[in-house]
């Protein structure tokens, strides 16, 4: 099983939508997947996929269930766990509740391949619990230079904290293919000259008005607009990170 924080330094790049889509694409592939709401401020996966979960994260923060029991099916067959308030509370609990957490979502490797985290924008050093946990970062960022200013700092943090951690960057909201290109070698231009090292690329996503149609009427792109520029990208996405992830299986054994 792998699991892979979807995080970013500003808020609103496209986290959500990379989430979702990524776990839908890796699903198309044949992978078992589990998406993971785990954003702090307001967990938005269930609406944006018009699903409707009788039990969140919250009961399993309360030990009113488990984690297994709170998993909602998804499009695609993709399970997914519905967050509302949870993580905040999560985050202000012991460190022995957070290890039991943790542990029951290490307990879903009997099912399943990538577990998939949609967090809060990556500055917030409890968002850095989930990124931390996670095997691979994708750290999602626009053009825009602020974004591309708080996606550095983002990475600063996480490498400071695990300097041999697998991050990405992913650009979104580009006009092409090479805007992303460029985008990746710019923060790449960064982490070297200052981290020493640099970061993984796997594609970015094109800006594509498809997405704001399906956020509108809360159907993920891969479902609404199957060949649209977005959704290809997102699926070229899914499949380079999950033969990163094979690779580095060769490479452990
Ligand atoms: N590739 C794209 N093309 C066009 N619009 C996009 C694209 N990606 C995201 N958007 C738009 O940007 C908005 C924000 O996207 P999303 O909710 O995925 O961001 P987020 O990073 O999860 O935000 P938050 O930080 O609030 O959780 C969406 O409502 C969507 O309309
Ligand atoms: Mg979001």
């Amino acid at each position: 099983m792998r699991t892979i924080a979807i995080t970013s330094g500003k808020g609103g790049t496209g986290k959500t939508t990379v989430a979702i889509n990524l776990s839908l694409a890796l699903a198309e592939m044949g992978q078992r997947v589990v998406l993971f709401d785990a954003d702090l401020q307001l967990a938005n996966v269930d609406v944006a996929m018009n699903l409707k979960a009788e039990r969140t994260l919250q009961h399993v923060v309360a030990d009113e269930a488990s984690l297994r029991d709170v998993l909602v099916p998804g499009p695609k067959n993709i399970r997914v766990a519905c967050g509302g308030s949870a993580i905040r509370t999560l985050m202000t609990a012991g460190p022995k509740k957070l290890a039991l957490f943790f542990d029951q979502i290490e307990e879903l490797a009997s099912d399943t391949d990538f577990v998939v985290f949609d967090t809060a924008a990556g500055l917030d050093n409890r968002v850095q619990t989930f990124v931390q946990r996670a095997q691979d970062t994708l750290v999602v960022t626009t053009p825009d230079p602020t974004s591309v200013t708080d996606a550095y700092a983002a990475i600063k943090t996480f490498l400071r904290k695990e300097p041999m951690a697998s991050i990405a960057v992913v650009p979104n909201l580009v006009s092409d293919e090479k805007e992303g290109e460029t985008l990746h070698h710019t923060i790449q231009a960064i982490t070297k000259a200052f981290l020493n090292r640099g970061v993984d690329y796997h594609g970015s996503v094109r800006n594509d008005p498809r997405v704001t149609v399906s956020v509108r009427k809360r159907t993920p792109l891969i479902e609404l607009a199957p060949s649209s520029p977005a959704a290809q990208d997102l699926r070229r996405i899914a499949s380079r990170v999950a033969s990163a992830r094979l690779t580095r299986q060769g490479l452990a054994a």
